[in-house]
């Protein structure tokens, strides 16, 4: 790989909370140099040429996005040779917020046919005001508010830049924890 990697970050968001995490990580990685594509995933036809994929997804009802997943799916699908991280959004509340969460059954099985170990769990926001129907299921899901740490996704960020601008090759950058 070289000195700076392309590395496409593609996010679900409704709310617009994993969208922003989204800007973190990219800001946080570009400020290590490489060079980002930040996509809301389903957005664009075509997969872009990269050397690592970041891609993420805001938790609704246990699940992830339908847009993310179908973009493993396609990685699963031409065999992707690139690391790739997950991670997502969701949990609310001062005692959840931190808590891992596991990927969804359907992620967790794209996850291991391309030999991915684990996902960052970031803590969610939970808007006061949002359109529509997410209006009144906003209202039965928990009180306002955001439990999203910048501190732990720009920590983790690093983390991922330290590993792909590294001099020694990693063929899964979820190795190192
Ligand atoms: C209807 C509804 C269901 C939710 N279900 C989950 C869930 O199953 N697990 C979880 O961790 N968070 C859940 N959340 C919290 C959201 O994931 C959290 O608000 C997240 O930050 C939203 O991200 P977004 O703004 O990118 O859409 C739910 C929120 C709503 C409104």
């Amino acid at each position: 790989m070289s000195n700076m990697p392309r590395i496409l970050i593609s996010f679900s968001s409704k709310t617009h909370g994993t969208a922003e995490i989204a800007t973190w990580i990219a800001d946080t990685l570009r400020s290590r140099n490489c060079e980002v594509i930040l996509q809301e995933a389903g957005k664009t036809p075509d997969l872009p040429e990269h050397d690592v994929a970041i891609i993420g997804s805001a938790l609704y009802s246990g699940r992830w996005q339908r847009h993310p997943v179908r973009l493993l799916r396609q990685m699963v699908k031409i065999a992707a040779p690139q690391a790739v991280w997950l991670f997502h959004s969701g949990p609310l509340g001062d005692e959840n917020a931190h808590q891992p969460m596991p990927l969804p059954k359907n992620v967790r099985v794209l996850a291991d046919q391309l030999q991915l170990q684990d996902v960052a769990t970031f803590g969610g926001r939970l808007p006061e005001k949002a359109p529509g129907l997410l209006r009144l299921l906003i209202r039965r899901a928990s009180k306002p508010g955001d439990w999203r740490d910048p501190q732990q996704v720009t920590a983790w960020a690093h983390k991922i830049a330290d590993t792909v601008t590294s001099p020694t090759p990693h063929t899964n950058g979820q190795q190192a924890s």
